[in-house]
């Protein structure tokens, strides 16, 4: 792994072990020559530009050099109003209303490791010899305007991080209101290619879409002021004939957890242009002399080995570099949580019924949901009031916390710190503490409105009455909810032209305190929520190595669900459940096993009422927690393949493969039942072609390369709705 300056030509080469980044300064322009395998640093780098002279419609800013138009040079950080007509990176407005920069190469730093973003989540390093970064600093001489264009490059994987840092100089300059600063641009080189991305609503996320692109622009976004359940972060560029094991896949991914945009543009020329940052819909930030702008980080992954190979790559880094604390490598323990058990309807008594039965079948963990605090009997009231309801939980938290570790679990609790409601002891003493614009409606869904989380005394009263409650009874876990989109965007505290400012605001807000947080209890396992996986991102993720995946909780709905979340995301980070039938999102009935099969390819628990099993159940249930207990290292910490896709079929299948590929576990599901069926085998992937097998409960051994080219043979399954579990050990 190496950034290596080649300075005849003014050319970066940042390289990883499978992998080229290729920039060039052209005239002062950073131009963006080459992603994709690895190329040989030993070699002539000359001649690599291609120059064209164009049409007047294409406009040289170098006289002497016709073949210089910012129109069809490839950028790394396109500006607007100087040549280029495309999307541009990043778009700012002077005091006297002008909006021409014109960013030429200033100078450039290379640094071992990679250093922290300031107040943001980021992919960190563990030692300076895991990563190297470029900082590309860009200056506009008008202005004084900076442009500090920071990449770094992993040694063992295929991935560059991408951010960019605006910054004005103390003296002489003067302020400008910056109108859009993405994380990262990229120009192909043609447009042979497609985009896929994963978008969803409530209760169905993250289902995969694939389209071709073509000229003109195709943009996924959120404008809720979170990520969203609607689409998520997060675009691959891939060729029409990229699929799980072959074929160039581009990952995108953006760190951050509120509004953002991610675009592919193809132009006249057929160039495809991919961008990705904080969405400039709405949004606008005041930069005054002096002071810098701190972008998000994109995450850019290359694979030549299919979405599989991109999969697996955002997987290893986001569950090792991402993910933080104490819980990052630790087995996550087995839990059932009370909300489909019992939502608001329950006290003391039915928590600890409930747990016993848990710990009697070998669960580790109950987690308390929503309804312990203020008068939460429904989800009109309390939010804001972080104090444990007597009329149900007369001797208070630590009490019921205790009883529940005398059964053997750990005990967690919710809370969603970011929310209040109008009917709550907090909002009748501070009204003016949401987000809202003076003199207009505050607009309420499930009966709430929002924090507004850009103020210091808010953050400072969440952390204290936070503080009170983690500080004074045995919690391990915390799920950290949040179940509504931000309407009427405004903050009291901020003046009228920093009012564009206040959903970013919001998410520095958040993230500050979830630093406080998580690091004074760093030993609470922190899981994020919103209505399941409306903010499952990797923003989350930094702070939270968990989230809720969904709140539809029906194994069939889940296979899309998580299928489709894998695609970036590991298991490690997805929460799955088994639940109750007919089952409360969709009415479905699913037999125990598939719904315990399908909530053991993620984080597993149960959320149901226990008790209320009869003996039978009861033992599929032991079997289940069992097996997951053997299965969970290489669940959580394996390799994820995914064999067969729900959105393509009836039948679905994922495997997971330890890094010494001794150990491999396959999940397959039949979604419906299929009259006279074809034979069924299944070709597995990953595993080390010259070894044998042993498939637990057979006799035999299965090479391994057999496994994976002629497949294995699947026994004749009957009925809707099943599923198999094979494990296998190399001998
Ligand atoms: C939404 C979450 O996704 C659910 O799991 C549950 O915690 C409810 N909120 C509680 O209000």
């Amino acid at each position: 792994m190496a950034i290596k300056y080649h300075e005849s030509e003014r050319i970066y080469h940042l390289f990883s072990e499978g992998m080229s980044y290729v920039i060039q300064i052209v005239n002062d322009y950073p131009v963006h020559l080459y992603w994709g395998k690895r190329l040989r640093d030993e070699m002539d780098w000359s001649g690599m530009l291609q120059r064209v002279e164009r049409s007047s419609f294409c406009p040289n800013p170098v006289p002497e050099d016709l073949s210089i138009s910012l129109d069809t040079l490839p950028q790394e950080y396109p500006q607007y109003g100087t040549s280029d007509f495309r999307e541009p990176a990043y778009q700012v407005q002077l005091e006297d209303g002008t909006r021409i920069t014109e960013l030429k190469y200033r100078n450039h730093r290379i640094l071992s490791g990679k250093p922290a973003l300031n107040g943001l989540p980021a992919v960190y390093v563990e030692s300076d010899g895991e990563a190297q970064t470029l900082e590309l600093t860009l200056l506009d001489d008008h202005t004084g305007l900076t442009v500090t264009l920071l990449y770094s490059v992993f040694e063992r994987l295929n991935v560059v991080t991408r951010s960019a840092r605006l910054s004005l100089p103390q003296e002489g300059a003067s302020s400008l209101r910056i109108l859009r600063a993405l994380s990262a641009s990229v120009d192909f080189h043609d447009r042979d290619y497609e985009l896929l991305y994963l978008s969803g609503a409530w209760t169905r996320e993250r289902h995969i879409q694939r389209r071709q692109v073509l000229p003109g622009g195709t943009r996924i976004e959120s404008r809720r002021g979170s990520s969203s359940h609607n689409m998520n972060p997060f675009a691959a560029l891939v060729r029409p004939n990229t699929d799980e094991g072959h074929g160039d896949a581009y990952g995108f991914s953006l760190v951050y957890s509120g509004n953002f945009m991610a675009q592919a543009e193809v132009d006249q020329f057929d160039l495809t242009r991919v961008s990705i940052g904080i969405n400039p819909f709405d949004f606008s930030w005041q930069l005054e002399a002096g002071q810098s702008f701190q972008t998000p980080e994109a995450v850019l992954v290359y694979s030549p080995d299919g979405l599989g190979g991109m999969s697996r790559t955002y997987h290893r880094l986001y569950r090792t570099r991402l993910c933080r604390g104490v819980h990052r490598d630790k087995p996550r323990l087995i839990l059932v949580n009370n909300w489909e058990a019992t939502y608001f309807d329950f006290n003391a008594d039915k928590i600890e019924a409930i747990a016993r039965a848990g710990a009697e079948l070998g669960i580790e963990l109950f987690v308390l949901d929503d309804g312990w605090f203020g008068r939460r009997d429904n989800d009109h009231s309390s939010l804001g009031d972080w104090v444990v309801d007597k009329n149900k939980l007369p001797n208070g938290l630590r009490d019921l916390a205790e009883r529940v570790n005398g059964t053997g679990l750990q005990f967690g609790l919710w809370f969603e710190p970011e929310m209040i409601s109008p009917d709550s002891d907090l909002y009748r003493a501070h009204p003016d503490w949401c987000l809202h614009v003076e003199g207009r409606r505050r607009t309420e869904a499930r009966h709430q409105l929002i924090l507004d989380m850009s103020r210091q005394d808010v953050r400072d009263y969440l952390f204290g009455a936070l503080s009170d409650i983690l500080a004074n009874a045995p919690i391990s876990y915390v799920k950290w909810d949040m179940n509504r989109n931000m309407t009427e965007i405004g903050s009291t505290q901020l003046s009228p032209d920093r009012q564009m400012e206040t959903a970013h605001r919001y998410m520095l807000g958040l993230y500050e305190l979830l630093e406080r947080v998580t690091s004074t209890f760093p030993h609470i396992l922190f899981e994020s929520c919103s209505g399941g996986g409306g903010r499952f991102d990797p923003g989350m993720l930094y702070y939270m190595p968990q989230t809720w995946t969904s709140d539809d909780s029906d194994a069939i709905e889940r296979l899309k669900i998580q299928y489709g979340t894998s695609i970036v995301y590991p298991v490690s980070a997805m929460g799955a459940h088994v639940s109750a039938i007919p089952n409360h999102q969709v009415s479905r009935l699913t037999p125990l096993e598939i719904r315990g099969h399908v909530a053991m390819s993620g984080n597993f628990g149960y959320e149901l009422d226990l008790t209320k099993f009869d003996e039978r159940e009861k033992n599929v249930v032991r079997q289940q927690v069992a097996a997951y207990k053997q299965l969970r290292p290489l669940v959580q910490n394996g390799d994820l393949y995914r064999l067969l896709s729900p959105f393509e079929g009836n039948e679905t299948a994922w495997m997971f493969v330890s890094e010494d590929r001794k150990e491999a576990v396959v999940f397959f599901f039949r979604t419906l039942a299929v009259p006279n069926p074809p034979l069924g085998r299944l070709k597995l992937q990953g595993l080390d072609p010259d070894r044998d097998y042993r498939l637990e409960g057979e006799s035999g051994l299965f090479a391994g390369d057999r496994l994976m080219h002629y497949g294995v043979n699947l026994p004749r399954l009957e009925g809707d709705f099943v599923s198999l579990v094979m494990k296998f050990t190399a001998v």
